[in-house]
């Protein structure tokens, strides 16, 4: 164990918990939300995000959970990961960092590091040195104390690209000594480093990830429409495409989640402060959003249609509710939204998620189990591509039930 070095991070949610089960490995780590709830969960070993099991959550180095502010004191090494969400009109709310920073600068001593993580607009790292950090702490950054601002890459669902087996941006702009002691800690994180010292450069560079990824699934949505509305066999047209050696193979989707909607916003909002329009990013937002409209559209032309044919009120069963396969997390998820929508209209439809987080399944009275039931249904509608879901598809297929798959999941 490194006695020197005590990292805190502050947040633990889908980015900070497994920030901090890797460094607690290395480190006596502190572990800190302001969420009670949260705290006491993880300390009976309870990820309610279902990223880890209990047998993960075993604690070494005499490291601890903790929702007491008091215990930030006895870190040198603050790590921050909370949310950075988008206010209704879309536009940067970085009160949760704000919170953050105010907490640290109180607790700050001379020699001590801070590192953000979160996702923000280019030049928030320097807005928050010197609106929060400084003045809060009455020392100095780059004298006194020094921040970085490494960006995270974590893939919830994605048991492939976990944190220790990716690539992982510093931005260190401080000295070598300053440097070695931060990659001492992060080279126990990631697999490897990527280093810069422009942390502009490392927070545009997270932004622009996302933005490429919410640009490329939104061209192919649009593509989707445009099939749609043409009657042309898209999965036919994808084949041919694909053919050639430079065509990237994108699948169409409800983008939701707290990052490919959230990021085109941030950046664009820092654009628009220095009197730049962004083009092409709303209108990938405009054109993944619409897909909520185009989805629900063809569920209910269904029903129209179930009803004219067969004379009868279909019972529906809508699959899938999370923002993405294989997530418990609903936060912007349009099928939730979908369904939420369709359930105000339709009395006989049930939504069923068998990953979708506890206390969401019971808010809006999602299914976790249909074995009984799953026969009683005249339309089923698949939304997300869950593991467990292919071979409710299968069955269903098997059973001829009448299927809507909008977003083309399934062959
Ligand atoms: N989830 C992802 O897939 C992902 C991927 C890459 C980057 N990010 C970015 O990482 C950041 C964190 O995202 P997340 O998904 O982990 O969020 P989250 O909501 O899952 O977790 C954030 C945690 O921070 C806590 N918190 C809020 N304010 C606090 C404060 N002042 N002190 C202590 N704890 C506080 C909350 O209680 C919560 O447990 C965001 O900026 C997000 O954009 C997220």
């Amino acid at each position: 164990m490194n006695n020197k070095i005590k990292p805190c991070v502050i947040g633990l949610g889908y980015v900070g918990l497994p920030l901090f089960l890797r460094l607690q490995t290395k480190f006596f780590s502190i572990g800190f939300d302001n969420d009670k709830k949260r705290i006491k969960n993880l300390r009976k070993k309870i990820d309610t995000n279902k990223e880890f099991k209990k047998q993960n959550l075993t604690i070494k180095n005499r490291s601890i959970f903790s929702s007491n502010q008091s215990i930030l004191k006895k870190s040198n090494f603050f790590i921050v990961t909370v949310p950075t969400p988008v206010t209704k009109n879309n536009k940067p709310d970085i009160s949760f960092l704000k919170n953050a920073s105010i907490l640290i600068a109180k607790n700050l001593k001379k020699g001590d590091i801070v590192i953000f993580e979160s996702t923000v607009f280019p030049s928030t790292t320097n807005y928050l040195i010197n609106n929060y950090l400084n003045k809060f702490s009455n020392l100095v950054e780059g004298k006194h104390f020094f921040v970085g601002y490494s960006p995270e890459r974590v893939n919830p669902g994605d048991s492939k690209h976990t944190i220790s087996k990716i690539k992982k941006i510093l931005a260190i702009p401080g000295s070598v000594k300053i440097k070695n002691r931060v990659k001492s800690v992060y080279k126990h994180v990631s697999k490897k480093l990527i280093l810069t010292n422009s942390i502009e450069s490392a927070e545009t560079a997270k932004v622009i990830e996302n933005i490429q990824r919410d640009l490329n699934i939104a061209f192919i949505n649009e593509i989707l429409l445009f099939t749609d509305k043409m009657k042309y066999n898209f999965d036919e047209i994808l084949r041919l495409a694909s053919s050639k050696w430079n065509f990237i193979k994108f699948r169409p989707g409800l983008v939701g989640g707290h990052c490919l909607p959230v990021d085109p916003h941030y950046l664009n909002y820092i654009a628009q402060l220095n009197k730049m329009k962004l083009k092409t990013l709303l209108a990938g937002r405009d054109v993944n959003n619409s897909m909520q409209k185009f989805v629900s559209k063809k569920i209910e032309e269904k029903i129209i249609s179930i009803r004219k044919e067969k004379k009868i009120d279909p019972k529906i069963l809508i699959c899938g509710l999370t923002y993405k396969k294989n997530v418990s997390d609903v936060r912007n998820s349009l099928s939730l939204k979908i369904f939420i929508n369709l359930k105000k209209k339709y009395k006989q439809i049930v939504g069923f998620d068998n990953v979708c987080e506890d206390k969401i399944l019971s808010k809006f009275k999602i299914e976790r189990d249909i074995e009984k039931t799953k026969d009683s249904f005249d339309l089923v509608v698949f939304l997300v591509d869950h593991k467990k879901n292919k071979s409710l598809y299968k069955y269903f297929k098997r059973q001829k039930k009448i299927i809507i798959d909008p977003l083309k999941l399934y062959k």
